[in-house]
C-alpha cells in the first residue's frame, strides 16, 4: 500500500490535456510537491502517434515547468531527429510529475532522486489519463522507471530494450487500438556512460525501430 493518498482524486472525469495539466499544478498526491518548484505534466500534442515517457522532471524542467528542457533534453531531440521521429508527432511526459531531489553537503546544489515505488503508484493516474486521452500507436519507455511502471517490476531494459511489445488498447472505453511498447534506454544514461557514442548509437538505433513500427 502506498502511503500517500495519491493523485486519484485530483484527476477531472472527462478531461483533455489542458484540463488534465491545470488540475495536476495543484496536485498534492504525495510528499514531492511539498519541496519541488511546480508539476511538470507532459507536452505535445494530443493527436501525437507518439508518446514518450521519461522518469521525472530534472533541475531545468523543475525551474521551467516544462519536460526534457534540460541536457537530457536536448540529447532526446537530438536522437529523435537521427531516428526519423517527428518531434511534432510525439508528446512527452514523465512517470512523475515532481522533482525529487537531495541538497549537496552546501545546499546549494540539488542532487536528483530516483522516485520510490510509492511516489510512482501516487503519480500514476495523471500517466494513465495522459495515455488515454492520446491513444497513441506506441508508448517508448525512456529508463527503468518507465519501463517498470508500465511494464512491470520485473522488467529489465538492459535486456529487453529496443523490442515492439504489442499491447491491447489502454483500459478506456474511447481506446481502441492495439499499439506498442518500446523500451529503451534513459537518455541521462547516454550523458553518463563510459562510451558516450556507443549508448547514443544504442538509443538511436533502439527509436528507430519505434520509427519504423510507425510508418
Ligand atoms: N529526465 C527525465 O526523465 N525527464 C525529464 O523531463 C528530464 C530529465
Ligand atoms: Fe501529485 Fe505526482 Fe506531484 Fe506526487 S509527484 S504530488 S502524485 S503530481
Amino acid at each position: 500500500m502506498s502511503p500517500f493518498e495519491g493523485a486519484g482524486r485530483y484527476l477531472p472525469p472527462g478531461a483533455g490535456l489542458d484540463g488534465l495539466r491545470r488540475a495536476a499544478a495543484g496536485c498534492q498526491g504525495c510528499d514531492l510537491h511539498a519541496d519541488a518548484t511546480q508539476t511538470v505534466f507532459g507536452s505535445g500534442s494530443a493527436s501525437a502517434r507518439v508518446v514518450l515517457v521519461g522518469e521525472q522532471p530534472g533541475d531545468q524542467e523543475d525551474r521551467q515547468g516544462a519536460p526534457f528542457v534540460g541536457p537530457a533534453g536536448k540529447l532526446l531531440d537530438t536522437a529523435l531527429a537521427d531516428a526519423g521521429i517527428d518531434r511534432a508527432d510525439a508528446y512527452v511526459t514523465n512517470t512523475v510529475k515532481h522533482f525529487r531531489f537531495s541538497r549537496s553537503g552546501t545546499g546549494t546544489r540539488r542532487i536528483h532522486q530516483t522516485p520510490d515505488a510509492a511516489q510512482v503508484a501516487a503519480c500514476r493516474p495523471w500517466l494513465s489519463a495522459e495515455l488515454c486521452v492520446i491513444d497513441p500507436e506506441m508508448i517508448v519507455l525512456l529508463g527503468a522507471t518507465a519501463a517498470k511502471a508500465l511494464l512491470g517490476p520485473s522488467f529489465r531494459v538492459t535486456r529487453q530494450r529496443g523490442r515492439l511489445i504489442t499491447r491491447p488498447p489502454l483500459d478506456d472505453e474511447a481506446a481502441t487500438q492495439n499499439g506498442f511498447y518500446l523500451a529503451t534506454i534513459h537518455p541521462s544514461a547516454v550523458l553518463r556512460a563510459d562510451d558516450r557514442d556507443a549508448a547514443y548509437a544504442g538509443l538511436v538505433s533502439d527509436l528507430r525501430v519505434a520509427a519504423e513500427a510507425l510508418r
